[in-house]
């Protein structure tokens, strides 16, 4: 049996961990294979309710439903968008998949959607030109996508849907010349995407800007290294000192790295009353706003994880200090933009727990 101190210390990175990783576990423990409730359990904590939209673009458009086939909406599951949130769903079986497809499939029944996948011919240097006044102001210079995830509060209202990455090899590898083409040809009612058509293009036009679109995968953007998978799940250190003298130094290491001291409690105080305060593990919650903000507004998941929260744990008269390791974050999120945030906040983490013991 694991000694009680040793899990309590490990108690709340624990439950935080297992909450972001609930959306992508693997267990259906044998359930019945019922579309409606595998989406539930892995997809609609991102696509919302009814494939309303959330954090991941809505499904039930119909102007979506027309143009993505089922081998579109299985590949996708599969290889989700690397880099991207969209997580690849690998542990699914066949089956499972397929439910899961069948249920999406019938938020909009009467659609036959594309089966024609013939590559679509086009002028690649045309296409490049137009792709830049057209579609470079959402979907980036290089079809990375927009910043950022999904409906979210920091969202601008009249931008509620994000811009997919268009140069990401799982949507490549998911969407056919004709779907692209006709995504561009019907737009989709209800997001920011328009049809071009309407705007002034013509079907030569367009057909330049697929065979521009396919042309990233010739150029793939090097894949985010997958972050965080070695790192342990915690940063800890022994502190050479008593409680109270490591409280003391963690609060001024606080302060030294310009992060707001939000609170400081002893760890089973919710539970126990404050009367039964357990002394011997202590909560420090703090929190760098501006940082807050920035990790928000590309992935609100983060909040999740906040605020900053150092534990101090006494054991046998010797005080341990530890935090999660937001490193081990980036594994989670599946999001680039987010490791370079989670490194930032990791080193953090590092001199404030350093600072402290040192
Ligand atoms: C005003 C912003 C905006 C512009 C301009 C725009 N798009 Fe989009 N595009 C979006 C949004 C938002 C979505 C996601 C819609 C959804 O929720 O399904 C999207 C979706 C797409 C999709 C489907 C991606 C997928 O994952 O299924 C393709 C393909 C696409 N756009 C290509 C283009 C091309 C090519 C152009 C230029 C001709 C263009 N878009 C211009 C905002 C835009
Ligand atoms: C952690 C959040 C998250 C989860 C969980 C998730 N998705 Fe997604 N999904 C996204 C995001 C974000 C995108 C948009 C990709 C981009 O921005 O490039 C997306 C894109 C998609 C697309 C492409 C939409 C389009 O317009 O082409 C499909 C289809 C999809 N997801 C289906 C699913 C299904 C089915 C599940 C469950 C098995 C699922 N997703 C689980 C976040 C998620």
């Amino acid at each position: 049996m694991i000694p009680k101190k040793v899990q309590q210390r490990f108690f709340i990175p624990a439950i935080i961990v297992g909450l972001a990783l609930s959306a992508l576990s693997t267990s259906t423990s044998g359930a019945a294979l019922n579309g409606a409730a595998l989406y539930e359990h892995y997809c609609a904590a991102c696509h919302g309710n009814q494939g309303k939209g959330g954090v991941g673009v809505p499904l039930a458009l119909p102007d979506f439903l027309a143009v993505a086939n089922d081998d579109f909406l299985r590949k996708t599951i599969r290889l989700g968008r690397p880099g991207r949130v969209m997580p690849a769903f690998q542990q699914l079986s066949e089956t499972e998949v397929d439910a899961i497809v069948a249920y999406i499939r019938g938020w909009a029944p009467a659609h036959t959607a594309i089966v024609e996948t013939s590559p679509i011919k086009g002028k690649s240097e045309r296409g490049e030109k137009l792709y830049a006044s057209f579609c470079a102001a959402c979907h980036g210079d290089r079809g990375e996508g927009s910043h950022g995830t999904g409906v979210t509060f920091s969202r601008p209202r009249d931008l509620p849907v994000l811009a997919p990455a268009l140069n990401n090899p799982g949507f490549l590898a998911a969407a056919s010349d004709v779907m692209i083409k006709t995504t561009l040809i019907r737009g989709r009612q209800g997001t920011p995407m328009l049809s071009f058509l309407k705007r002034g293009l013509n079907e030569q036009d367009i057909d330049d800007i697929v065979v521009y679109v396919r042309g990233f995968a010739q150029k793939p953007l090097p894949l985010p290294v997958k972050a965080g998978a070695d790192e342990p799940p915690t940063i800890e250190r022994m502190s050479p000192y008593g409680m109270q003298q490591t409280l003391d130094k963690l609060k001024n290491a606080i302060g030294g790295a310009n992060l707001r001291l939000i609170r400081t409690e002893s760890f089973d105080q919710a539970f126990a009353g404050k009367e039964k305060e357990n002394k011997h593990h202590v909560v420090v919650d703090s929190c760098d706003f501006n940082f807050l903000n920035q990790a928000l507004k590309i992935d609100p998941r983060v909040g999740l994880f906040l605020p900053c929260r150092f534990i101090l744990s006494e054991h046998n008269g010797k005080v341990s200090i530890s935090a999660v390791n937001p490193k081990r974050l980036s594994e989670i999120f599946n999001n680039s933009e987010l490791n370079q945030l989670c490194d930032q906040m990791y080193k953090v983490y590092v001199d404030i727990i350093e600072e402290t013991v040192f």
